[in-house]
């Protein structure tokens, strides 16, 4: 049987949906993968197979797409911790460090992952990478002002960068109103510990989609059936 990237993501949607528990504060990530997840959770409450939920949106997109699912958003500030997160991936490693950010939300979804007691990644198998940088760019966070400067920064770092740039030309603007640098690492990225850390001490990057040791599982899809990875400690 062939199978299609939409039906592999809306596979990985669906074992995710099943640790989702009644009154269960909720971050729910950003992207095409995530979707399904919206309404299969938006369907469970209008039903009412599932009750008392209320979830935190990783993007403006997300938090439109819940609304229009009747899912009750909060902010992240109302609750001290989220029990479960779901959200997906660029790139997995067998170790479950990701690169994050293709569309753009990589920020709202690093603090809500920072908060949360429990963090899902679900994606198709074409996501699955044993070395991270090798199947997609970097996307880095940055503060509009002096953008060659970080751009000269990321370059010392072994990074070849482009500004995303909009079909007409104009650079991307976050939902925080930053700019992306995504960055190519030929041969990959070597030192994925080190270059985070380099990049956190480094004024006007805001965030960076490597998201090291804050996965706890992943749920990846593909034709043979959906894989369970667990981080080992
Ligand atoms: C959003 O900025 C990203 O981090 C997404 O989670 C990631 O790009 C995966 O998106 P898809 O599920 O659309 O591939």
């Amino acid at each position: 049987m062939n199978v299609d990237a939409d039906q592999l993501k809306r596979a990985a949607a669906e074992a995710a949906f099943e640790y989702i528990h009644s009154g269960m504060v909720l971050g729910l990530g950003t992207g095409s993968t995530v979707r399904p997840l919206l309404k299969l959770l938006g369907d469970a409450l209008a039903s009412g197979s599932l009750a008392g939920i209320v979830a935190v949106p990783t993007s403006i997109d997300t938090e439109l797409q819940a609304r229009a699912m009747g899912i009750e958003l909060i902010g992240l500030s109302d609750r001290p911790a989220i029990d479960l997160t779901i959200d997906g991936a660029d790139e997995v490693t067998p170790g479950l460090d990701l690169i994050k950010g293709a569309g753009g939300a990589l920020l709202r979804e690093k603090m809500v992952a920072q908060v949360s007691r429990r963090l899902i990644i679900i994606a198709d198998d074409s996501k699955s990478a044993e070395h991270l940088g090798l199947l997609s760019p970097l996307p880095v966070e940055v503060i509009p002002w002096e953008l060659k400067s970080q751009v000269r920064f990321l370059e010392s770092r072994g990074a070849e960068v482009a500004i995303r740039q909009s079909d007409d030309g104009d650079p991307v603007e976050s939902d925080n109103g930053l700019l992306f640098l995504d960055c190519w690492f030929p041969g990959g990225i070597d030192d994925p510990v080190s270059l985070e850390k380099a990049m956190q001490a480094r004024a006007g990057i805001v965030e960076s989609g490597l998201f090291l040791g804050l996965a706890d599982e992943a749920l990846i899809a593909s034709e043979g059936g959906v894989e369970v990875r667990r981080r080992s400690e």
